[in-house]
């Protein structure tokens, strides 16, 4: 059964070439959405968009390494058309702040942070001038939790809107008399 139909739909997916990003791209196109799924494993890729056409479905690979501003701003120019962006690529290195590197950290943000930033700032335009779109940012639950031994990980993440919700509708403290 279908959720939602998606037919005529355009849909960037980053790091569709593995996990969330790839189970995302086959539901979309499932749905009847034209995937276009970003990653740098050419291989991983071709194996995506085989599986998704021999389901029935759309879709195309984009090598892209998102450390790269300009690779990230030649994805924008391919996607400008889509109707729904998920943001979903991630690295996530385990360590404690001073076991890891100044290259560990600029990967991160770069991925986690700046790649989002730049799509969504090229793609979002587009979609408000055609009316509408969606865009979804992957997250993690451990940035609910935060753990201390992911500290670039999480920090290069948004805190969900559940946490924020929750801390903003939270009675405020009773004063000591
Ligand atoms: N697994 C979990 O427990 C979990 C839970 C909640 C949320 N998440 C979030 O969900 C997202 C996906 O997680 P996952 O477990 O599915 O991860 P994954 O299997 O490791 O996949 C990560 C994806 O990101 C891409 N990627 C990584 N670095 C990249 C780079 N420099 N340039 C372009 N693409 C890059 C990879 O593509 P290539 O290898 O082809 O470059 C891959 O497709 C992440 O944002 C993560 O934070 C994960």
């Amino acid at each position: 059964m279908k959720i939602r139909d998606l037919n005529g739909q355009r849909a960037l997916i980053t790091g569709g070439t593995s996990g969330i990003g790839r189970a995302t791209a086959h539901a979309l196109a499932r749905e009847g959405a034209r995937v276009l799924i970003s990653g740098r494993s050419e291989e991983r890729g071709a194996e995506v968009i085989a599986a998704i056409k021999a389901s029935g479905g759309e879709a195309e690979f984009v090598r892209a390494n998102l450390e790269s501003a300009g690779e990230v701003r030649a994805l924008a120019e391919r996607a400008a058309e889509v109707e729904i962006l998920v943001n979903n690529a991630g690295v996530f290195p385990a360590g404690a702040t001073h076991e890891l590197s100044e290259a560990a950290f600029d990967e991160t943000f770069a991925v986690n942070v700046k790649a989002p930033f730049l799509l969504t700032a090229a793609i979002a335009p587009k979609m408000v001038a055609r009316g509408g779109g969606a865009i979804i940012n992957v997250t993690r639950w451990a940035r609910v939790l935060q753990p201390s031994s992911r500290p670039f990980h999480l920090a290069g993440r948004p805190t969900p809107k559940r946490s924020r919700r929750r801390s903003s509708s939270s009675p405020p403290a009773k004063r000591a008399t």
